[in-house]
């Protein structure tokens, strides 16, 4: 693994969570792999769970972090090329990443949609300009089109709760908010499912809402969410704003909300959110608080998904 960025780095996917697996049991496993080797963390955005199970994942297997918070802590960034820096922008990514390149060994770079223009978003100008001037094995923390190490979480937890040999249904259904979020989340699961083979997956939200089919692989979206929710294992929660109607709020329709009602037409589902989560806007206490939910488990793998991705590339540094 050179760079991980989309499924498309990680393999076969079974074989992944076996390894995310080994390491979830014993997390030093591994200690001296990457002693003496450090991980650069850049956030363009908040965040909670990716921040710290990285962390905690780089440490487990013996790395030296740093993190910077460019919206907070460093130079507001130009990536244009050939600007002329005469206004607000202190810093070209050229020389920013180019100076990583210098300290860290693996860089990982959070950077959400704009959410203004599709095209723009699609091209992932700021993780690959990283890329290309940093030189170095590039993680994703979420970028403008996909979050692979939460989807990469994900299939680990399903996999945990998987009443094999059935084929699970796994339900990816919207669900409101009061803020026009990315598709990022929707759309890495939506590929890592597919690319895992292993569930009978339905994507269920209002119309307008449809994701971008060339980034996810083919879906079956079943409008009606009463009935897409009928016998479903596992229940996927997320809001995304419209793809066509790039980055528009279409729908605030409380009835999407996930409820203990919901959940009942499902076979016992288990239910899953990559959190931050709005309570009683996305999914009502009911169900967060109650038995169904694994959402906190899901949480927890992200720390040895994180450590195999790294992991993996530290074995092509050395
Ligand atoms: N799920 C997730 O990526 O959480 P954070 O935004 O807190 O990192």
């Amino acid at each position: 693994m050179k760079h991980f960025l989309s499924v498309t780095d990680i393999g076969d996917i079974s074989t992944a969570i076996a390894e995310a697996l080994m390491y979830k049991l014993n997390p030093l496993q591994d200690i001296q792999l990457g002693n003496g080797k450090a991980f650069g963390m850049i956030f363009m955005n908040p965040s909670l769970r990716t921040r710290l199970s990285s962390q905690i994942a780089a440490e487990n297997l013996g790395m030296r972090t740093s993190v910077l918070n460019i919206d907070k802590d460093a130079w507001n960034l130009e990536f244009k090329e050939g600007a002329v820096m005469n206004e607000n922008k202190v810093e070209h990514i050229i020389e920013a990443a180019g100076v990583l390149g210098q300290f860290v060994d693996i860089l990982g770079v959070r950077s959400f949609s704009s959410l203004q223009n599709k095209a723009d978003d699609d091209a992932e100008i700021v993780i690959k300009k990283f890329q290309q001037y940093a030189q170095l094995p590039i993680v994703s923390l979420e970028a403008a089109t996909l979050h692979p190490l939460q989807s990469f979480a994900d299939m680990i937890t399903i996999y945990e709760h998987w009443q094999q040999p059935k084929k699970p249904k796994v339900v990816m259904t919207w669900a409101p908010h009061i803020k026009a979020l990315p598709q990022a989340v929707p759309n890495s699961f939506a590929q890592w499912i597919n690319a895992w083979q292993t569930c009978d997956f339905v994507v269920t939200h209002p119309e307008g809402y449809e994701l971008d089919q060339k980034i996810t692989g083919a879906l079956n979206i079943e409008y009606d969410q009463n009935k897409a929710l009928e016998g479903a294992d596992f229940v996927y929660v997320k809001n995304w704003s419209a793809t066509k109607d790039y980055g528009k709020i279409l729908c605030q329709d409380k009835n999407w909300m996930i409820d203990n009602k919901k959940i009942a037409l499902g076979n016992k589902a288990k239910i899953m959110h990559c959190l931050p989560v709005r309570r009683n806007v996305v999914i009502a206490d009911e169900v967060l608080d109650g038995p169904q939910s694994i959402v906190l488990q899901q949480a927890k793998n992200r720390i040895c998904s994180a450590q195999v991705v790294l992991s993996r590339l530290l074995k092509t540094l050395a």
